[in-house]
C-alpha cells in the first residue's frame, strides 16, 4: 500500500490505480438462513467441525453466527471454491430460506484472516462486526462492514426470525 494509514480514498471507488492489484482477488458472500427445527447446538458444533476441516483445504475463511434459529455466515476466499460451497450449502437440509445479503469480488485483504470458521454467538455479532470495522485497513472494507451492521440493525435478520 502506498498509504500506510489506509486512508487512500481511491480504495473506495475501486479504480485500478495500482496498489490494490497486489492484494489477492477475494470473493465474499454473506447470507442468512433459517435453521431446520431439529438443529441444536450439537448439530451446529458438527457443522463448524466440518467447516474447520474443509475450509482450509479451499483457502476459505469466515464466520458463522447462530442464534434464535437463524444462521448468518460470512465466507471469503477464491471465487470457485466459495461458489461451490454456496451450492452445497443451498442443498443442506439443516437450514432453509437461504437469503444472500451481499456478494463481492475485489482485490483486498481478508476480513477474518485467522478464522477457518469461527462460531460466534448471536449476542456477539455486533461486537465482532464493529471490531472488524475498527481494525479494517481498507476503507472500502470498513464501509462494507458498516453497511452490514446497518442491515442487522434495520432488521433483515429479525425478518427471518421463526415463530417459536
Ligand atoms: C449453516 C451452515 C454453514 C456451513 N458452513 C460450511 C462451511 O463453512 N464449510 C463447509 O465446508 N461446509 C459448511 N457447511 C456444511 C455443508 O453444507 C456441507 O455439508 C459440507 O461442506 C460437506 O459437503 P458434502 O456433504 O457435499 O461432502 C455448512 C452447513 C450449514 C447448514
Amino acid at each position: 500500500m502506498n498509504t500506510p494509514d489506509g486512508s487512500d480514498p481511491g480504495a473506495l471507488d475501486g479504480d485500478d490505480d495500482g496498489p490494490d492489484e497486489a492484494l489477492p482477488l477475494l470473493y465474499n458472500v454473506v447470507y442468512c438462513s433459517r435453521a431446520s427445527p431439529q438443529v441444536d447446538e450439537a448439530e451446529v458444533a458438527r457443522i463448524v467441525a466440518t467447516a474447520r476441516r474443509l475450509n482450509p483445504q479451499h483457502d476459505i475463511t469466515g464466520m458463522l453466527v447462530f442464534g434464535s434459529g437463524i444462521f448468518f455466515q460470512w465466507l471469503e476466499g477464491p471465487r470457485d471454491p466459495v461458489v461451490a460451497l454456496m451450492d452445497r450449502l443451498r442443498q443442506d437440509p439443516r437450514h432453509r430460506d437461504v437469503v444472500q445479503l451481499s456478494e463481492s469480488e475485489e482485490h483486498r485483504d481478508r476480513v477474518f484472516p485467522a478464522w477457518d470458521m469461527e462460531w460466534v454467538g448471536a449476542q456477539d455479532i455486533h461486537e465482532v462486526l464493529a471490531d472488524a470495522m475498527e481494525t479494517a485497513e481498507d476503507p472500502a472494507h470498513a464501509a462494507t462492514l458498516a453497511l452490514l451492521l446497518e442491515e442487522l440493525k434495520t432488521g433483515q435478520l429479525s425478518a427471518l426470525r421463526p415463530n417459536r
